[in-house]
């Protein structure tokens, strides 16, 4: 098969991280015949130092213009100035609404022999196995920004704004995906206090009652912060809205041990996606090459699965991360010392 994959380093441990991934590409590549052409473009702090932007549209084009981008990790100290015209997230904001990547796939998975890592209680994390779908390109993210004097007081706005389909495909989808594994969906919202979660929890409501197999629930998000810690292994699929979905998927990596660990995957109507790590680009860390590779990794095997259809190469790798977890070879945010190049090494071999 031939890839073009578009990758965006971009800052802090991004370009360290985004070395791993790349490095297991190849290595399947050559494996199982596969031809990668690899592009590589800026986004995030080191855009700005050069173009005065956090993407260009040259670079939007190009990840256009590919079967899948992978990306490592926007910002950092350097352009985080309030007053910043230009803010390296907005370069991630604008490259996820122009692929019309709507559905954020969010997996947690509980690795048996990291439990001790979580301040949760392990009897608590049996199991659990959590793919939580978060709405990518609409919501408070993008809604109108305004900032305006209101009775001489210095005022700012941001519109939650949300319209009827943007919601159905995304609830369909979650249904779609709860149908191939245990079989539930819980909707996360604000309902008792928001319009836009008033008519998400009436969609999904319909949505649910074509599909009697499959269990449903709605919950408030601030219960579901509560449940996600105290009873985690009641939840299969949640689908929430952007803003939900970005602090409860903070939240339940906590699960995980850490945040290091955690892949994403950002799908539209086509098969081209987005894969990322959930993390940032932590840089107090970069450039020690300490770095956890894993999160980047998982994300090239959710790539290989849901751009590629590449099941057999995804679950390669897969198993390949979780014996290398098995085999103590753990970076430093699980307890170990071991470096990127080790972590990245010890899963190439266990391929
Ligand atoms: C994430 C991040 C981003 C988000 C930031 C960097 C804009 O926190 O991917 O979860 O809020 O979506
Ligand atoms: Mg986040």
């Amino acid at each position: 098969m031939k890839m073009r994959i578009t990758i965006f380093p971009g800052d802090g441990i991004g370009p360290e991280v985004l070395a791993s991934g790349v490095r297991v590409l190849n290595h399947l590549a050559q494996k199982f015949n596969h031809e990668i052409e690899f592009q590589e473009r800026l986004i995030g702090g080191c855009c700005i130092d050069k173009f005065a932007t956090a993407i260009t549209d040259e670079a939007i084009e190009t990840a256009k213009q590919s079967d899948a981008v992978l990306l490592g990790a926007v910002g950092g100290p350097k352009w985080d100035n309030p007053n910043a015209q230009v803010r390296p997230e907005r370069g991630l904001l604008r490259l996820r609404k122009e692929l019309g990547v709507f559905a954020n796939i969010r997996p947690v998975k509980v690795y048996p022999c990291l439990t001790r890592l979580s301040p949760v209680k392990s009897e608590l994390l049996k199991n659990v196995d959590i793919i939580v779908i978060r709405e990518l390109t609409s919501g408070l993210y993008f809604g109108e920004k305004k900032r305006m004097l209101v009775d001489g007081h210095d005022t700012a706005i941001d519109v939650l704004q949300y319209q009827d389909f943007e919601i159905e495909r995304i609830v369909e989808l979650a249904f779609r995906i709860a149908k191939e594994r245990k079989q539930k969906v819980t909707s996360v919202d604000k309902a008792n206090v928001l319009e836009s979660s008033r008519m998400w929890r009436k969609i999904a409501g319909e949505i649910a009652s074509r599909q009697p197999d499959i269990a449903y629930e709605n919950m408030l998000v601030d219960t579901a912060s509560m449940r996600l810690i105290s009873r985690p292994t009641d939840f299969d699929v949640i689908v929430t809205e952007n803003m939900f979905g970005d602090i409860l998927t903070d939240e339940a990596s906590i699960l995980a041990g850490s945040m290091g660990l955690l892949p994403s995957a950002s799908l539209g109507e086509t098969s081209r996606g987005l894969y990322e790590p959930i993390h940032g680009s932590a840089p107090d860390i970069a450039g020690k090459g300490i770095a956890n590779p894993i999160g980047t990794i998982m994300s090239t095997a959710m790539m290989l699965r849901y751009s590629f259809g590449l099941e057999q190469e995804a679950h390669l790798i897969e198993s390949a991360v979780e014996m290398c977890i098995n085999q103590n070879v753990l970076p430093i945010d699980l307890g170990g010392s071991a470096s990127t190049e080790t972590v990245t090494e010890k899963i190439i071999s266990l391929i």
